[in-house]
């Protein structure tokens, strides 16, 4: 089968879906798919790029970028919408497109705002083109901090306590005093995060509420919907979920430890010192059956399809709260969920096959 491999984007986590991408074409079995690799630059030109997963990776913590593994930012891929159309094509200003012939599967390994949201899969559900991954409706959910709270919440899953400052709230005078007071009656610490965003970007732990103003600030430079979470006491622990043939399956759990120096797994932590990920994560069976199927309830609650990775709170008083799901994770070399599948006894190579081979069903 043909696979087209696509990454990068305009979201904010370009670099991390560059990285991601990586270590993704380094595992694929070239025996058995032939890969065709689109970038999408961060003005949103989808690009035909070089084969070169080393020129790929954060190194030194150097950020990788779509526009240094290119071919050209000349010319454009394109991917002519239509029921039926999986051909793919190359146009260069003054030239005639070219065809780059049809792809059997789409591996859309984008991470945040058009790529993980439902836009990209709106775009291959039109276009009838088979993908890896979430459907519509639960990539849009996932996305969306609150979206996902209120599903979870529905399905009886604990999300913490939050409040959430809308875009037109925080113009008004009236409005911000409105939010100040929510944002006081959690308590602190606080995170305030963008709403529809990824990798830790825009997020500011507020440790007192004269630090609250400038943590909105920050936060609406990535998404004018904000949401403002109450500070939780508890270890951090990640579950993957994978669909099989049979249905849904829960990895081992993995504990994020993050680095002296930092005040919580912040994008620096996370990408750049590269915090310790420990997989298995030290729990009893009890625990450890207790995440699994937590996971497994917030896969269905958003309802859905090939992956997902939920990642929880393991709270000082036993409970479990859910912080977030992530319908695309991270494929990095330090990401936890191709790991957490190694320890469950399924390779990195194994793990993308059976992802391509569930879409291509
Ligand atoms: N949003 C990043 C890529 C993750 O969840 O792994
Ligand atoms: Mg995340």
């Amino acid at each position: 089968p043909r696979v087209a491999v696509v990454f990068g984007g305009r979201s904010s986590e370009h670099a991390i879906s560059v990285s991601t991408a990586g270590s993704v074409l380094k595992a694929i079995d070239r025996d058995k798919y032939e890969v065709l690799p689109i970038g999408i630059t961060h003005e949103g030109r989808w690009a035909l790029v070089s084969d070169e997963p080393a020129r790929m990776a954060i190194t030194d913590g150097r950020l990788p970028s779509v526009d240094h593994v290119a071919e050209s930012t000349e010319g454009q891929v394109a991917l002519p919408v239509g029921p039926g159309s999986r051909e793919v094509v190359w146009s260069e200003p003054d030239t005639a497109p070219k065809a780059l012939g049809e792809v059997d599967v789409v591996f859309p390994l984008l991470h945040g705002p058009w790529g993980e949201d439902g836009t990209l899969q709106g775009l291959l559900e039109l276009s009838g083109v088979p993908y890896v991954g979430n459907g519509v409706l639960a990539s849009a959910v996932g996305m969306d901090k609150e979206f996902t709270k209120r599903l979870l919440a529905s399905h009886g899953l604990d999300v913490g306590r939050y409040t959430v400052v809308r875009p037109r709230e925080w113009e008004t005078e009236e409005g911000r005093a409105a939010v100040r007071e929510r944002a006081a009656g959690l308590g602190l610490p606080l995170f305030v995060k963008p709403c529809r965003a990824g990798s830790s970007i825009g997020i500011t732990k507020v440790k007192d509420l004269s630090e609250l103003d400038a943590a909105i600030e920050e936060a609406r430079r990535h998404d004018p919907k904000l949401i403002i979470e109450a500070g939780v006491s508890g270890r951090e622990i990640e579950c993957a979920v994978l669909e099989f043939e049979d249905g849904p399956r829960a990895s081992v759990p993995a504990e994020i430890l993050v680095g002296g120096g930092y005040e919580f797994y912040d994008f620096e932590a996370k990408y750049i010192d590269s915090s310790e990920v420990r997989i298995p994560a030290e729990l009893s069976a009890e625990e450890t059956a207790g995440i699994r199927r937590q996971a497994l309830a917030a896969f269905e609650a958003l309802g859905c399809e090939g992956l997902a990775r939920v990642d929880f709170f393991l709270l000082d008083d036993g409970g479990w709260m859910v912080n977030e799901v992530n319908t695309m994770p991270g494929f990095t070399p330090i990401s936890a969920y191709p790991k957490m599948w190694e320890a469950t006894g399924l390779s990195y190579p194994e793990l993308i096959d059976r992802l391509l081979q569930a879409a291509l069903r």
